[in-house]
């Protein structure tokens, strides 16, 4: 489904966020990219759906190039794929289900939206995807009434409505407490699950990795130094991808 080629990215300061990397990623994975912080863990991601330009290489999305995309072709490309974020990017004093119904803008172009004319089967849509992620009852709260949880929940609705093919989530449960992030990467893993949509998941910790990756992707300095199913990263890996400094650590 992802393809990356020999893509690398170097900022305008220099920096090398990604170092030539090569990989594929099929339909229906559920990835967790680890490493150290500046690892390149939001580059890779962001890479993916162009909120970052890569510098070189190229990265194919169902065979075809996004890289290469532009204009109208591109904003079709980017419908299929749903962004999570760590702050969850709500619109504060817009309505729970307003959000939610924002995850159809692309289908109809922003006009529309603003003046509120979503159609009954987005409506339909959003409702469904409230339910999904237990947030039905919260459906006509204002978004910045809600838990931390709670935002990340309507946010994964968001994507939900959008009817995206591919989840990325850039430290999804960074700022939640211990329970919340159960819930919140468990509505991830149900919705990969049911609706086979191909998710990638950049996490601090190993133990959630371990918990819910089917695969693991590790960077430092922005190479890929381990990348296999969760069974073989092994404690070693991990001391490996963090650079020994867990070790030190523990
Ligand atoms: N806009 C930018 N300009 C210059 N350098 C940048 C920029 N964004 C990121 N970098 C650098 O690129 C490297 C990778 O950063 P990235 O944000 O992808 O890391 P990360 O693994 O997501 O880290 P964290 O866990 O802290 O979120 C780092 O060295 C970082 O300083
Ligand atoms: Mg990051």
């Amino acid at each position: 489904m992802i393809e990356f080629k020999n893509v690398s990215k170097t900022y305008p300061n220099g920096t090398k966020g990604l170092k030539n990397i090569n990989l594929k990623i099929e339909k229906g994975e559920f990835i967790v990219i680890v490493g150290l912080s500046g690892a390149g863990k939001s580059t890779f991601l962001r890479s993916i759906n162009r909120l970052h330009e890569i510098t070189e290489g190229e990265i194919l999305i169902d065979g075809k190039s996004i890289t290469a995309t532009r204009g109208g072709e591109l904003l079709k490309m980017r419908r299929d794929i749903g962004m999570i974020f760590q702050n969850f990017n709500l619109v504060k004093r817009s309505s729970v289900l307003r959000n939610v119904l924002s995850g159809r803008v692309a289908y109809h172009g922003t006009l529309r939206m603003l003046l509120g004319m979503f159609p009954k089967e987005d409506k339909e849509l959003a409702f469904q995807a409230l339910d999904r992620v237990n947030m039905l009852e919260k459906a006509y709260s204002r978004a910045d009434e809600l838990s931390g949880g709670q935002q990340q929940r309507v946010s994964i609705a968001r994507v939900l409505a959008q009817k995206a093919k591919l989840i990325l989530a850039d430290e999804p449960v960074a700022s939640l407490d211990p329970l919340t992030t159960e819930q919140v990467m468990n509505d991830l893993k149900h919705i990969n699950e049911q609706d086979g949509i191909t998710t990638i998941v950049n996490l601090h910790y190993i133990d959630l990795a371990r918990k819910y990756a089917t695969r693991i992707i590790g960077l430092r300095a922005g190479e890929v130094v381990f990348d296999g199913p969760v069974e073989e990263a092994t404690d070693e890996c991990f001391a490996e991808i963090y650079g020994r400094q867990l070790e030190k650590m523990n």
